[in-house]
């Protein structure tokens, strides 16, 4: 691989688009596609060239994927695939299923393409803040060669073995980022009600032992009510029904992550499906017989 190795990227939505951003301002020769081009053109500010056509990038050494699930992650690396270029490495970062991404390892090592599988951990705010985590797996030449391009993208990337454990591994994590985004909701309208502001009840939390980068950065859409999506309902739901569905095949019980999953299910029936997940407390406000209003404080969200 050469020092500057041509990246191909493909998908740039909240996620996609950050994180592509940090590779060319970075300084690597960035190519990106995105469905909806538009999207995908303000990359050219921090020097990366925008491709017309998905098959642009299969002249690349390596390719990122950032898309939704797998499905989509399916149909794009098809796409990709079509002509006779392909790249040397492939690494796949959408939040995607073990099954998923060992159909993905096959249809590449045919191809005799390597692949990375390597999700994140945080939101398009913490990939700029350069507080994003990988966690990956495949052979760990793979890795090794990926990790000067990772380290542009996030500080911390993690090697957690070969084949599709990564995917688990961000699987358990967005099951527990549902049950916990709920539990805050359910204690933050209980202190609320008993007559503790928010602002005040969170500020307590976050500096305690309980408190974490994920409960102080959301701090501030609790307090003020800022709900402009960062994560999808219907993201969250995916990623805690890979999570259901991987306990029911190695038949572990997951009693709390169902009920979660429910509440983000009844959430999206409610019509919240263009706000942001945090969005559940008001939807436990409701539960509890109280409307919540913007407290109007400015509070931190540990980020910047
Ligand atoms: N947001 C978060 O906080 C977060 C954190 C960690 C992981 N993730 C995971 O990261 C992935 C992306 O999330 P996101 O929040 O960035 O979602 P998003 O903003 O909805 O972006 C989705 C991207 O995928 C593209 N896409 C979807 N289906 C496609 C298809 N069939 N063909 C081609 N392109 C397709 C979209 O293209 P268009 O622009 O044309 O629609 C867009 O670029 C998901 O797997 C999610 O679970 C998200």
């Amino acid at each position: 691989m050469s020092a500057r190795p041509s990246v191909g990227w493909i998908g740039t939505g909240r996620m996609g688009y950050e994180m592509a951003a940090r590779l060319a301002k970075g300084g690597a020769d960035v190519l990106a596609w995105n469905r909806t081009r538009a999207k995908a053109e303000p990359l050219a500010q921090y020097g990366a060239k925008v491709a017309d056509r998905l098959s642009e990038l299969a002249g690349c050494d390596i390719v990122f994927c950032m898309v939704a699930a797998w499905r989509d992650v399916k149909q794009v690396m098809g796409e990709l695939l079509e002509g006779k270029r392909q790249p040397r490495l492939v690494i796949e970062c959408s939040s995607i299923s073990l099954e998923g991404s060992a159909e993905l390892r096959q249809l590449l090592a045919a191809r005799g393409i390597d692949y990375l599988a390597a999700p994140v951990s945080g939101n398009a705010k913490v990939i700029k803040a350069g507080k994003l985590s990988f966690v990956c797996s495949g052979p760990r030449q793979s890795f090794d060669e990926a990790l000067p391009l990772l380290k542009m993208i996030a500080p911390a990337a993690s090697y957690v073995g070969e084949g599709e454990l990564a995917r688990i591994v961000k699987i358990c994590h967005n099951v527990f980022l549902g049950v916990v985004i709920q539990s805050l909701a359910e204690i933050t309208v209980l202190a609320q009600k008993a007559g503790v502001p928010r602002h005040a009840f969170l500020e307590f939390l976050n500096q305690s032992v309980m408190g974490s980068m994920f409960t102080r950065y959301k701090t501030p859409a609790f307090v003020n009510l800022d709900f402009k999506v960062t994560f999808t309902p219907e993201l969250l739901r995916k990623d805690m029904d890979l999570g259901l569905d991987a306990g029911r095949r190695l038949e572990v019980p997951m009693p709390l992550a169902s009920a979660a999953r429910d509440l983000v299910q009844a959430m999206m029936g409610r019509g919240m499906k263009e706000e942001d997940f945090a969005a559940l407390l008001l939807q436990q406000a409701q539960a509890s017989g109280i409307a919540l209003q913007p407290e109007n404080v400015e509070v931190k969200d540990g980020l910047s």
